[in-house]
């Protein structure tokens, strides 16, 4: 057998925009450092492009992508800005850092669109989108320009937007299925008809971005590429606006199982996409969904006897891809009261994080005193002790001690100690069972307006003394804050998680106002 050589015109682009489309959905808002810990793990597993936020949407948002664009090694950072000259200018000052550097403008161009969002007709629109592309390509060469709701914009329309756009100097086109509604073979067709119908087309890279409404994104991507894009937009877990984008490691697996139907290359380091997907799921808080194609935690579970039976003979049977293509490594239990801080840093290694010193120490305590607690230590309970340290380690307020009285006499009773920015503060508070007891103490020892929108319970492991994973959503000043917390006392997960959601309240606060100052001076 001949090896063939991946050739130029087959290397298809990634483009994520975890940072962007994904963090926008209600509950995913990421902190300062979780952003910069998502976007390190992008640039290393070989991701192209990185969209790394909106720096207009707020002073938090322009540091992260200014911050990120700093520290990026071998990834394009680029901003998002719509097609405003202020838009713009902030998007092009916050990506200067970068080694490379990209600015991607947007417009509405479907009818619905313009008529009642923008409020504006076609040949405003069209001159906008030459103007924008102008100003966005005077700042740098690499300019994006997508047409927003570009699956139901007139054929005939878009084609003389995308030319207009290219004529100005954008580099890559994108033409996204905003609300997730095209279908594959409509979508395949747009591609391959814009690009015969635009006389400048091969001056541009074309690129698809679509949203999972009707769970075809995937499948709408891969059709684009079938009719002549070379840059997919993606997100971790597919998260994102509504039902979510286009799930990156779904169309990367795709692309490299089913080679021979898809004939497309990327760079991406697969054995890094379930590392990717577990820190993503804990900067958001958003769980992974346990049957989610390639990172799910049943995606390599097989548990009818038939099929167990089938994998002893021969893995081929029942699987399409090796568990360690995508970096997925069998659930150990060697971990356990007697094992050393050696043998935990060993571990931590192989489970792919690197804790600075101060980490690792408090990470080791408390993974002793879970040991201490619970019999057998899975790979999953040290995964929830450390994305906790991480989430932990900025922390302004803390959990000291909590005892809860519960049972059938009520009223259920909580203490609670706090370490609220370096002082100890103590309460006590009753509620209407124990959790509400908990969150009641929390409320009285830090004062706050936000709104609990979401309390889930589940566990981490199997067992009785299995670890409680609390995700708590608050909702505040319009955005929405998710945390996780882990503990093997379900009430203590409680105030952990509620704890961890107003603490990225107040990073959240603190990270807007310097840069709002700076700005202002
Ligand atoms: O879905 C969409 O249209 C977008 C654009 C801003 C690219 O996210
Ligand atoms: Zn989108």
């Amino acid at each position: 057998m001949t090896a063939t050589i991946p050739s130029d015109k087959d290397r298809v682009i990634i483009f994520d925009t975890t940072l962007r489309d994904g963090e926008q959905c209600p509950g995913a808002t990421m902190t300062f450092e979780e952003k910069l810990e998502v976007a390190s793990l992008l640039d290393a597993m070989g991701v192209d492009v990185i969209e790394a936020g909106f720096p207009i949407a707020s002073d938090g948002d322009f540091a992260a992508v200014h911050e990120i664009a700093k520290r990026a090694k071998n990834a394009v950072i680029c901003g998002l800005s719509r097609a405003g000259a202020k838009d713009i200018d902030r998007c092009a000052e916050a990506i200067r850092p970068a080694k490379q550097g990209r600015i991607h403008t947007f417009l509405s161009t479907s009818p619905v669109h313009m008529k009642y969002k923008l409020q504006m007709d076609a040949e405003q629109v069209y001159q906008l989108v030459i103007s924008a592309v102008t100003r966005a390509r005077n700042h740098t060469d690499n300019v994006e320009w997508s047409s927003e709701d570009g699956t139901r914009t007139e054929f005939d329309f878009l084609c003389k937007c995308v030319e207009a756009a290219i004529k100005a100097g954008a580099t890559t086109i994108n033409i996204p299925d905003t609300v997730g509604y095209s279908v594959p073979e409509e979508y395949y067709d747009l591609f391959k008809r814009v690009r015969e119908n635009v006389p400048n087309s091969d001056k541009a890279v074309f690129s698809v971005h679509c949203h999972d409404d009707l769970g075809m994104a995937v499948a709408n991507s891969l059709a684009g590429i079938r009719g002549g894009a070379r840059q997919i937009e993606c997100t971790v877990n597919g998260i994102g606006e509504r039902a979510g984008n286009t799930a990156l490691e779904e169309v990367v697996m795709a692309m490299r199982v089913r080679n021979d139907k898809l004939p497309f290359w990327n760079k991406i380091d697969t054995t890094m996409l379930t590392r990717a997907s577990k820190v993503v799921s804990a900067a958001t808080s958003f769980p992974v969904q346990y049957n989610k194609a390639i990172v799910g935690r049943n995606a390599f579970a097989h548990e009818s006897g038939i099929h167990q039976d089938g994998m002893l003979k021969n893995a081929e049977t029942y699987e399409i891809m090796r568990p360690e293509s995508v970096g997925v490594k069998q659930t150990s239990l060697v971990m356990g009261k007697h094992s050393g801080r050696h043998a935990f840093v060993h571990k931590l290694e192989e489970m792919g994080y690197k804790l600075g010193q101060n980490q690792l120490e408090d990470a080791f305590v408390r993974f002793k005193a879970l040991a201490d607690r619970k019999k057998e230590i899975y790979d999953e309970d040290i995964e929830a002790l450390v994305d906790q340290e991480i989430a932990q380690s900025h922390d302004r307020i803390k959990l000291l001690s909590l005892t809860v009285i519960a049972g059938t006499h009520g009223p259920q009773r909580a203490t609670m100690k706090l370490d609220v920015e370096g002082q100890t503060k103590i309460e006590e508070a009753e509620g209407n069972g124990p959790v509400d007891a908990v969150f009641n103490c929390i409320k009285a020892l830090v004062p706050h307006v936000a709104k609990l929108e979401l309390y889930q319970v589940h566990a981490v492991t199997q067992g009785t003394d299995a670890q409680a994973e609390v995700s708590v959503r608050l909702a505040h000043e319009g955005r929405s804050m998710t945390a996780r917390a882990a503990d093997p006392d379900t009430l203590v997960a409680s105030a952990k998680a509620y704890l961890s959601a107003l603490n990225k309240i107040v990073m959240k606060r603190e990270r807007d106002l310097p840069v709002a100052e700076a700005a202002a001076s």
